[in-house]
This record gives C-alpha cells, structure tokens and sequence, in this order.
C-alpha cells in the first residue's frame, strides 16, 4: 500500500473489510506511517486503517509535536498539533465514511492520542495507549464518558517515569473514561505480552 499526501499528513489508508471500528495508527519518534500497520492488521482484522506519519522532525525523526527535552513537551505545539491531527482524521472520515476510530498510539503516538481525547474527544471512540505519559501540565476538563481506555505501561521504562503514566491513568478515569492501566515487566519497547493484552482488550470493546 502506497503512502498518500492528502489532506495534510502523509499517510496509508488501508480500506477494511468488515463493520468493526476503524483504527488510527499512531507511531512513535522516528517512526513512520508503516511502523503499526502489522499491529493494527493483527489486533482488528479487517478494521479499516488510517496511519498518518509525524509532521514534525526533531533532526530526521518524525514525531507528532516538539518537545523541548525528552519527556518535555512544548504544549503549545502539542495543541496546535492536537487540532491539525483532529482536522485530518475528521477529513479522512469523511472522505471514506468512516465512523470515529479507535486509536492504537505508541510513545510519543500514545502521548497525542491523549491528548486528542482530552482535547477533541469527539475524533475517537476510544484509544490504546503503549507507553503513554501526561501530556499537559494541566490536563483540560473533557467528559469521556463512554469512552474506553487501555494503557499499557513497562515497569522498566526509562523514558516514561512510573508516575506521569499513572497521572495520565487517573486524569483520564476522573474524566469518565472507562480506563484500565496495566504495568506490564517491561521496558519501553513492546513485548509479546503488550500484543496479547491489546488484542484481548479490542476483542472485548
Ligand atoms: C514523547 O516525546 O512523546 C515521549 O518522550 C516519548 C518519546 O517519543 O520518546
């Protein structure tokens, strides 16, 4: 499947074949739109797939905001990334009639996807997010009733400390999403055990 420059992001859209919910692919820093394709395939088969890359470069790596240092976001960035991400996924929606995605973000794709539902929770009907941490030093006030939430987190990460990730598991459950946070022995890489969890949590949405 070829990449596509339309409607502001480079990206692969992979048409699904069935009626579940589309997915919405987030890379992390340095990655690009293919990365998550062979997750989302095997987490929501036939799902249909929309998989934009980063347009931000921190050197030669695409990201989906600036950040000032590692774990240091520029939020006003992130805001203004947040709403250009937003407009493209309502574009993309339309332009297949799609209904709102899931999203499946990993690391800095997780930390947007947060911040898309804190901040345009009408883009995503729910999100899965691998090594994710609190985006904003002070989260919006959203209602996410409704919306389900997996966070999966590495015990060993050394990129995302133990208590941003469970910040971000508490904002979003004190704002009504159905959250469920699990730390799993891990580093910030993902493991066999992130797959089976993340296919268990979508099979039961
Ligand atoms: C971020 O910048 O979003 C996080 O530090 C994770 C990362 O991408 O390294």
């Amino acid at each position: 499947m070829d990449a596509l420059a339309q409607d502001g992001f480079t990206h692969v859209y992979e048409p699904g074949t069935g009626a579940g919910a589309p997915v919405l692919l987030l890379h992390g820093t340095g990655g690009d739109e293919r990365d998550l394709l062979p997750i989302g395939r095997s987490v929501a088969p036939g799902a249909s797939l929309i998989s934009p890359r980063g347009r931000v470069l921190e050197g030669t790596m695409p990201r989906f905001f600036r950040r000032l240092a590692e774990g240091v976001f520029d939020e006003a960035d992130l805001v203004a990334r947040t709403h250009e991400l937003a407009e493209f996924v309502l574009a993309m929606r339309a332009r297949h009639g799609l209904a709102a995605p899931i999203a499946i973000g990993f690391s800095n794709g997780a930390n947007i996807a947060a911040s898309l539902l804190l901040l345009r929770p009408e883009v995503l009907a729910g999100a899965a997010l691998l090594r994710a941490m609190s985006p904003f030093a002070g989260p919006p006030s959203v209602d996410l009733t409704g919306k389900k939430v997996l966070m999966l987190s590495g015990a060993m990460d050394p990129i995302i400390p133990a208590e941003t990730a469970e910040r971000l598991a508490r904002t979003l459950a004190e704002v009504g999403a159905e959250t469920e946070h699990r730390v799993l022995p891990a580093g910030h890489g993902l493991t066999q055990a992130d797959l089976t969890l993340l296919e268990a949590w979508h099979a039961g949405r």
